[in-house]
C-alpha cells in the first residue's frame, strides 16, 4: 500500500498499512515557496488562475509525505457570482463590501450559474490531477451554510456573530431563506469539483461552534443535512466543524463520511460520541507545531493510542496550520504519523 489509497481507505474505513495524513491549510503561507509566488500575485488572483492554483497546490505534496493534496481556492470564493462584493484586504482577511442583513438583500443574490461561474478552479482540478498522477488523491472543499452565511451577515470575520444571530433569532424566516439559497449554492460548487475529478470533499463549518446546541438543531441542521444529502455520493465527505465539541451529535447527524474534529475534544471520547460506523479526522492543536520534535512525537503518538488502531483515523490538526509553523516541525509531525501509526 503507498500513499496513494490509504487516504481514501481511511474515509472508508479500510484497513491501511498506516494512519494517513494532511494538514488543512497545508497549500499556504508556511511555505516560503508559496510566499515567493505571492510576492508576485494577489491572493484571489492566485486563486482564480488555475496553473498558479495548481502550483500551490502540489507544493505541499513535493516537500513532505502527506497522504492527500487539498485544491488551493477558498471557501468565499462561491460568494462572488451571487453578487457578492469580495476583497482580501492587506492584513485584515476578507471585507465584504454588500452585507446581506433584510430580505430585500437576500432577495437580490443571483442564482449562481456555478460551472461558467468557476471554470478556473474546475480547471486548477484537472490540472493537478494531471500532475498528481495518482501519486495521491485530491480533496475539494466548500465553507458549509452557517459560516458562508456569517461572512456575507458579518460584512467579513468576526468574534461574537452579533449580526447573524440577531437574524437568525429576530427574523427566522430571512435567516432560513438564506440559508437554503447558500445551501443550492454549495451543492452545485461541490458536484461541480466532484464531476471534474476530485476524489473526496470536506465541508468547513468554520464558525458554527459559536452557536448553542439548541440553536443549531433549529437554524443549522436542517440546511445542513439537505447540503450533504444534494452531494454526489461517488467520494467521500469529510464533515467538519471546528469548536463545536459540544454538537458532535448533531454534527454527526447532519451527516458525513468522516467527522472532521478540533483539538478540544479527547478523540476516543468523540469517536464513542460519533459512533464507530463513521470514520474521524484529526486532531492535533496546531500549536503543537510550535513545540519540540520530541513534544511533536509524544503529541502524536497520544492521538494515535486514542484511535487504537482501529479502521477510520485520518491525522489532520485541529485546525489550518499557522503560517509560523517551522518547516521541519511540520515533517516530524508527517513522520512522525507514519511511524507510530504502523500497523
Ligand atoms: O487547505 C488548503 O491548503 C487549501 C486552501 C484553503 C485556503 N482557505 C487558502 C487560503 C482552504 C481549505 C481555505 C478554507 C478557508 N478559507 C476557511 C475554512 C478553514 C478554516 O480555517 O476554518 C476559511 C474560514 C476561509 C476564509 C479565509 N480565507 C480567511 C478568513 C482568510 C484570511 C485570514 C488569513 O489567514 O489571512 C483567507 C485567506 C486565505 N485562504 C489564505 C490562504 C492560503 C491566505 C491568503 C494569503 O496568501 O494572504
Amino acid at each position: 500500500m503507498s500513499r496513494s489509497d490509504r487516504f481514501l481507505k481511511a474515509c472508508r474505513r479500510e484497513s491501511v498499512d498506516c494512519t494517513p495524513v494532511w494538514m488543512m491549510r497545508q497549500a499556504g503561507r508556511y511555505l516560503p515557496e508559496y510566499r515567493e509566488i505571492r510576492k508576485a500575485h494577489g491572493f484571489l488572483e492566485m486563486c482564480k488562475t488555475p496553473e498558479l492554483a495548481a502550483e500551490v497546490t502540489m507544493q505541499p505534496i513535493r516537500r513532505f509525505e502527506l497522504d492527500a493534496a487539498i485544491i488551493f481556492a477558498d471557501i468565499l470564493l462561491p460568494l462572488e457570482p451571487m453578487g457578492i462584493n469580495l476583497e482580501f484586504a492587506k492584513g485584515e482577511g476578507p471585507v465584504i463590501h454588500n452585507p446581506v442583513r433584510t430580505l430585500s438583500d437576500v432577495a437580490k443574490l443571483k442564482p449562481v450559474k456555478t460551472k461558467e461561474s468557476i471554470c478556473y478552479l474546475l480547471d486548477a482540478i484537472t490540472i493537478v490531477q494531471k500532475e498528481l498522477r495518482g501519486k495521491v488523491p485530491l480533496i475539494g472543499f466548500s465553507g458549509a451554510p452557517f459560516t458562508l452565511a456569517s461572512y456575507i451577515i458579518e460584512a467579513g470575520s468576526s468574534k461574537e456573530y452579533a449580526n447573524t444571530k440577531t437574524m437568525m433569532f429576530d427574523d427566522p424566516s430571512t435567516w432560513h431563506t438564506l440559508m437554503e439559497h447558500l445551501t443550492g449554492v454549495i451543492i452545485d460548487y461541490l458536484n461541480a469539483q466532484i464531476d471534474a475529478g476530485v476524489n473526496a470533499v470536506q465541508l468547513f463549518d468554520s464558525w458554527v461552534g459559536t452557536l448553542g446546541t439548541s440553536d443549531y438543531r433549529e437554524f443549522v441542521l436542517p440546511h445542513q443535512k439537505n447540503v450533504i444529502s444534494g452531494i454526489k455520493k461517488s467520494v467521500p465527505l469529510i464533515h467538519f466543524a471546528h469548536g463545536a465539541s459540544h454538537l458532535l451529535e448533531l454534527v454527526s447527524a447532519a451527516g458525513g463520511d468522516v467527522i472532521g474534529l478540533d483539538w478540544r475534544c479527547d478523540l476516543a471520547t468523540a469517536w464513542d460520541r460519533i459512533g464507530h460506523e463513521k470514520a474521524v479526522q484529526g486532531n492535533l492543536d496546531p500549536i503543537s507545531l510550535f513545540a519540540s520534535e520530541n513534544v511533536i512525537r509524544k503529541r502524536v503518538g497520544d492521538i494515535l493510542a486514542m484511535a487504537e488502531n482501529r479502521n477510520g483515523h485520518i491525522m489532520n490538526l485541529g485546525h489550518g496550520i499557522l503560517k509560523e509553523t517551522p518547516l521541519e516541525n511540520a515533517a516530524a509531525f508527517i513522520n512522525a504519523v507514519h511511524e507510530l501509526g504502523k500497523r
